[in-house]
């Protein structure tokens, strides 16, 4: 009798949004939010009221998303398969959440979201809703509507009066999901792996040919892992980042080219831009290196790929995540510190870290004298980490001869 919709106010969505009305009868509710994508939202209202809702919701969510989503991911490090920094995989969980919990301020059974039957954001998006509300009714109209080709969208939407941007008239180039943390560009003109995107594709990164001939400096304090200051200005993580994505942005930082093992089975290409997120995740590595133990370090390492695959996989509300999550939490108790990194045309290196909780030991490391190490005491420790090695090779001599 009543669902809501999770609504961009594109043209995909509004036809979603005259649809459910058409196909259920029912009262819909929007909910649009603002992911740092750099749209008006404004347009969004415009349009669900004219399409006669009486409920939109609209919410400014970038702070709670790089806070409760994006920095507890960067503490793990997480990369989905070597690469992708889960731009879009991670606000999927934040927007069902709020979905359902704007179900169940409004009193409605139902949620409805605009991704595709072929993609991982299906799962994501239902996934959490499950996980949050286990009798909610899910409603996936590119599953189920007869609208199959861009002719029958643009026909629907006509008829419906809903308004159709002129660029969207034609066949969009290629589809983009877009937040604070990345944009994502697939489809249509990406479709073939073996050929290189287009300079076009790009949308929030110059090109790292384009970038400044200097390099650009910058220092990243954090705390318990967490970024918090950039050259000793305090922000907060939406602030930061949204800082991280300027600095990257300029000097061609962040540009990616994959193609991705989905969820369902099939092999994706996908173009991302991921400026800021792509210097934190450096930064963070740098800032680990002097305050985790090597025996934190390669444990959270190995279970990362685990962990960014939950991240991908949609399982952001299941009990192994959150576990993983207090492993990587506590991990990160006395991380803090700061790391000066040099940007320059597409790259970001770490070039200085510094931490009062720092575990590097100059007097033990030095190669001029100490008073702290006794290298006799390494001769025994090699002797019996050999042992073993010595005893196969024994073995191997034997069988041989
Ligand atoms: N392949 C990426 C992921 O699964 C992005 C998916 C959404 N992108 C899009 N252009 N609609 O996380
Ligand atoms: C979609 O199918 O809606 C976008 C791509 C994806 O979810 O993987």
């Amino acid at each position: 009798k009543k669902v809501v919709l999770a609504y961009s106010g594109g043209l995909d969505t509004s036809i979603m949004l005259k649809w459910l009305q058409e196909t259920y009868g029912c009262e819909v509710v929007t909910f649009t939010a603002d992911l740092g994508q750099g749209e008006e939202l404004e347009p969004a209202r415009k349009k669900a009221e004219m399409a006669g809702i009486k409920e939109i919701y609209i919410e400014d969510v970038r702070e709670d998303f790089v806070k409760d989503y994006v920095f507890p991911m960067m503490r793990a490090n997480a990369l989905y398969e070597g690469l992708y920094l889960l731009g879009t995989s991670i606000a999927r969980p934040l927007i069902a959440k709020r979905q359902i919990e704007i179900a169940r301020e409004t009193g409605a059974d139902a949620v409805c979201h605009g991704a595709t039957g072929k993609g991982n954001d299906q799962v994501r998006f239902e996934l959490a809703y499950y996980a949050l509300q286990p009798d909610i009714k899910v409603i996936a109209p590119w599953r189920d509507w007869e609208l199959k080709s861009r002719q029958q969208l643009i026909d629907f939407a006509e008829k419906h009066q809903i308004p159709i941007a002129k660029d969207k008239r034609g066949e969009a180039p290629f589809s983009v999901d877009a937040n604070l943390l990345h944009t994502s560009s697939e489809g249509k003109a990406l479709e073939d792996p073996a050929v290189e995107a287009p300079e076009y594709v790009y949308q929030r990164t110059i090109s790292p040919e384009d970038a400044p001939d200097t390099p650009t400096y910058i220092e990243v304090g954090f705390e318990k892992g967490d970024a918090v200051s950039i050259n000793g200005v305090t922000m907060s993580p939406a602030t930061l980042l949204t800082e991280l994505n300027r600095y990257g942005h300029d000097n061609g930082i962040g540009r990616l080219d994959l193609v991705e093992n989905r969820f369902v089975g099939m092999k994706s290409r996908g173009i991302y831009e991921t400026p800021g997120g792509t210097i934190l995740l450096m930064a963070h590595r740098g800032i680990e290196q002097i305050t985790l133990d090597r025996g934190a370090a390669h444990l959270k390492d190995e279970l990362m790929p685990k962990y960014a695959e939950l991240v991908y996989f949609g399982m952001w509300f299941s009990p192994e995540r959150e576990m993983l999550q207090a492993l990587i939490d506590k991990s990160q108790e006395h991380v803090n510190g700061t790391v000066r990194l040099k940007l320059y045309k597409g790259s970001v290196d770490v070039v200085g870290r510094w931490s009062d909780n720092s575990l590097y030991s100059m007097e033990h490391v030095t190669f001029e004298e100490d008073d702290v190490y006794d290298q006799a005491d390494a001769s025994g420790f090699i002797k019996i980490n050999a042992l073993r090695l010595r005893l196969l090779a024994d073995r191997n001599r034997r069988i041989k001869s």
